[in-house]
C-alpha cells in the first residue's frame, strides 16, 4: 500500500491551523494505516524505529526490512504467538523491543553508520493484505575541523579540514581566490573533505580575512583566518588570530 498523507484538509483550516497541521504531518507522519516517526541517533547511541496500526485488523506477521541500493534486505520477522527470528547480521545489532499485532519497535543499541537510511515495519494482515511504514534513521558523528597553512611572500596556501558523517561541506570566503577540493571516505565511513585556497597576499590583499565555513547537517561553524600587512620583513606575517568555534549557528530545516 501507498502512503497516504491527507494533506487537503488543511486547506479548510485558519492559518494558524494550518502551521500546526503541517507540524503534526511532519511529526507524525501517517504512512497509510500506519503511524511511525523518523529519527536521528549519534553513531554509538540507542534508537528505537516504531511502527502503530491505527486501527486493528487480524495482524498474522510483521516484518522489518532496510532500503538498500533499489531493493530491500530482510532484517527480522515474527508472528503471533511465535518467537521473532532476527536475521544475521542484524541480531548483533537490534532487538525487538515492542512485539504486538498493531505495534512493534526494535531498536539499535550501537548505532553504525551503516544503519542510517530507511527502512520498512510491514504488517501482514487479514482481509487487509500488507500494510507498510517507511521509517528512516539518520546517523551522524560529531565533526572534527581544523586549518593547516603554508605562506611565503606573496601567497598563502591555506586548507581547511572537516571530517564526520553525512559529508560536511566547506565553502572559503570571500570568493574569487584559486581553490582546490579533495575528498576521502574513511574505512570506518566517515567523510573528509579538504579544501585549500592559494591567496594572493601581497599589496591591497594584506588585512583581509580568510574564514573557512563548514557545515554539517543544520550547523555552520566558521574559522577565521587573517592575513596580516607585511610591516616586518620575517615571513610570518600571516598570523592566525582566531580559531574561534563560533557559536554553532543552527539553522532551521
Ligand atoms: C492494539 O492491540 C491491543 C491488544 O492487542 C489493544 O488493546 C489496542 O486497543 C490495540 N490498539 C489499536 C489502536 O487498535
Ligand atoms: C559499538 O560498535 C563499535 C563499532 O562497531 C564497537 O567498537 C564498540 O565496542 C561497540 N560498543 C558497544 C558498547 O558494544
Ligand atoms: C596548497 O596546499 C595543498 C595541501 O598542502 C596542496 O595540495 C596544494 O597543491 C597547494 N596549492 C598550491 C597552489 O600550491
Ligand atoms: C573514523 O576514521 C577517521 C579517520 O580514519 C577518524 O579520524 C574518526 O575519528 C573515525 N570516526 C569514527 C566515528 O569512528
Ligand atoms: C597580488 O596582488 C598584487 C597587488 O594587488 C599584484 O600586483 C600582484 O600581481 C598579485 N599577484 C598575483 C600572483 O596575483
Amino acid at each position: 500500500m501507498h502512503p497516504k498523507v491527507n494533506e487537503g484538509n488543511c486547506s479548510f483550516w485558519t492559518f494558524q491551523n494550518l502551521t500546526i497541521c503541517i507540524i503534526l504531518i511532519e511529526l507524525c507522519r501517517v504512512q497509510g494505516e500506519i503511524i511511525t516517526k523518523n529519527k536521528d541517533v549519534e553513531v554509538g547511541g540507542r534508537v528505537t524505529l516504531r511502527c502503530t496500526l491505527s486501527k486493528l485488523y487480524d495482524t498474522i506477521q510483521v516484518t522489518w526490512q532496510k532500503e538498500m541500493n533499489g531493493s530491500v534486505v530482510n532484517m527480522a520477522t515474527y508472528q503471533n504467538g511465535k518467537g521473532p527470528n532476527i536475521l544475521p547480521p542484524y541480531n548483533h545489532q537490534i532487538n525487538f523491543t515492542v512485539l504486538g499485532v498493531n505495534d512493534t519497535a526494535i531498536t539499535f543499541w550501537n548505532a553504525s553508520i551503516q544503519d542510517d537510511g530507511c527502512y520498512r515495519c510491514i504488517f501482514n494482515t487479514f482481509p487487509l493484505g500488507s500494510v507498510t511504514g517507511k521509517p528512516c534513521l539518520s546517523v551522524y558523528t560529531h565533526l572534527s575541523i581544523f586549518i593547516y597553512y603554508k605562506t611565503s611572500d606573496r601567497h598563502t596556501n591555506a586548507t581547511c579540514f572537516a571530517s564526520g558523517f553525512p559529508r560536511p561541506s566547506i565553502s572559503w570566503l570571500p570568493p574569487g581566490h584559486k581553490m582546490n577540493e579533495n575528498l576521502i571516505t574513511n574505512p570506518n565511513g566517515t567523510v573528509s573533505v579538504m579544501r585549500s585556497i592559494f591567496a594572493n597576499t601581497s599589496g591591497n590583499h594584506a588585512g583581509q580575512e580568510l574564514i573557512c565555513r563548514v557545515k554539517h547537517r543544520r550547523k555552520e561553524v566558521d574559522l577565521k583566518l587573517a592575513l596580516l600587512g607585511r610591516g616586518h620583513n620575517h615571513q610570518d606575517y600571516l598570523v592566525l588570530i582566531l580559531l574561534a568555534l563560533m557559536p554553532m549557528i543552527i539553522l532551521m530545516n
